[in-house]
């Protein structure tokens, strides 16, 4: 897993506030990030279903990310498709550490390397 840091504070993240979803680019991955019952969390930025931006949807009551085409629903912990599409949306692990936030990615094990 490589550790890349996406900001120094919660507030760099969310400047138009901890209830907005954000979009950020990390280790050539375009990633959502939202303010999950006070801690920040990330996924994909494509939904799963049909490409939707998911930082342009919102966050339900339960903490849940709604795709702002379709409203299906994924967990922020696991990326359950809580809405029971059969979807999987892509999440990443994040840190909140005194010297700033960081997300990690999976580096890809090929076969040939
Ligand atoms: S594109 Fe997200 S639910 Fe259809």
């Amino acid at each position: 897993m490589t550790w890349y840091k996406i900001a120094e504070s919660a507030a760099e993240l969310f400047p138009d506030g901890p209830d907005k979803l954000a979009e950020l680019e990390a280790g050539g991955k375009d990633i959502c990030v939202a303010m999950v019952k006070g801690k920040i969390k990330a996924c994909a930025y494509q939904c799963p279903h049909a490409g939707a931006r998911m930082s342009f949807g919102y966050l339900d009551a339960l903490g849940n990310i709604v795709c702002p085409l379709h409203r299906y629903k994924f967990s922020m912990e696991n990326g359950r498709n809580v809405s029971g599409e059969g979807y999987f949306l892509k999440t990443y692990a994040i840190k909140e550490r005194e010297d700033g936030i960081f997300l990690g990615i999976e580096e890809k094990k090929g076969l040939f390397r």
